[in-house]
């Protein structure tokens, strides 16, 4: 089996209901982060751990993030003739190699599971990453390359893990755990959105995979699960049943889930305050209101 991870498949198929009426009209993906769609962290989370080709499963109405990964010669040649070079190194973030970024579209929601699965011309037999973007994930080192830098040691299918409230198990696949190795841990398991009693443990799965091939084939055979939806966890799941090896990987950073409205202003407040051109300013304003809010109590 080849440990080395170049293709990654971006699940950007979803409605993003959460965040109407934004998402009428733009996909979920294209909200910024201070100034960065979600989609340019996953993109450059994955350019790091050496990804290659990049597979987007789309749908409906996401046709800004093809534009957003295009050239625009109409502004470069502006921004150029103005002589704006800082501009024009930010928007080289958003070239693509000709040929690295392929668009598939999901053409009814079907989940998870059939979204990845809805990619496996593309993957054929190599193991391959998968990439939620709405999970950000503030590290040093990027959590995809530490996986991918594990993965070429170990080989096996591996799913990005984080301890959670127990209450909150609902809104994640959770693990059912084994013996541990440094960040590793070796799964049992895995449950899509379990009610709290009925959680292995307290270690949910984070939105960062990489899975070697059978997990596609085994996505063929799948019905569906939890929420009515084709679980990818339960292809993972079926692995683990066919006795191969799937191991959690406990990264090092920090996890917004930018799914949610609160997990999006939180990310917007950390991300903001890590910036040199915008930290000062920040925290002034967040040390004011905190004045405020105890001047009122
Ligand atoms: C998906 C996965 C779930 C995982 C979660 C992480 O759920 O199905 O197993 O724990 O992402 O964010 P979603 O949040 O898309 O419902």
């Amino acid at each position: 089996m080849r440990r080395k991870v170049t293709k990654a498949i971006f699940p950007v198929a979803g409605l993003g209901t959460r965040f109407l009426p934004a998402t009428k009209s733009v996909p979920k993906e294209i909200m910024t982060l201070v100034d960065r769609p979600l989609i340019q962290y996953a993109i450059d989370e994955a350019r790091a751990a050496g990804i290659k080709e990049f597979i987007f499963v789309t749908s409906r109405g996401k046709g800004a993030l093809e534009d957003y990964f295009d050239h625009n010669p109409v502004l470069e040649s502006d921004l150029r003739k103005k002589g704006k070079t800082e501009l024009l190194e930010i928007l080289r973030g958003t070239d693509m190699e000709s040929g690295a970024i392929a668009y598939i579209r999901q053409h009814k929601a079907l989940g998870l599971g059939h979204a990845v699965w809805c990619a496996r011309r593309l993957i054929a037999n190599e193991p391959f990453a998968v990439i939620l973007p709405d999970d950000v994930i503030a590290a040093e080192k990027p959590c995809l390359q530490q996986m991918v830098e594990a993965f070429e040691d170990i080989g096996e299918n591996m799913v990005a893990a984080m301890e959670v409230p127990r209450e909150q198990s609902s809104a994640y696949g959770m693990l059912d755990i084994g013996e541990e190795n440094g960040p590793l841990v070796r799964v049992k398991g895995m449950v899509e959105k379990p009610a709290a009693e009925d959680s292995p443990s307290n270690l949910a799965v984070i939105g960062r995979y990489i899975l070697t091939p059978k997990v596609l084939q085994n996505l063929n055979k799948l019905k569906s699960g939890s929420g009515g939806e084709i679980q990818l966890t339960d292809a993972i799941a079926e692995d683990i049943r066919q006795e191969r090896e799937v191991y959690g990987y406990r990264f090092r950073g920090r996890r917004f889930d930018c799914g949610n409205k609160s997990g999006f202003l939180r990310a917007t407040v950390a991300f903001g305050l890590a910036r040199d051109d915008l930290r000062d300013d920040l925290m002034a304003y967040l040390r004011e209101l905190q004045h405020v809010d105890r001047a009122a109590e």
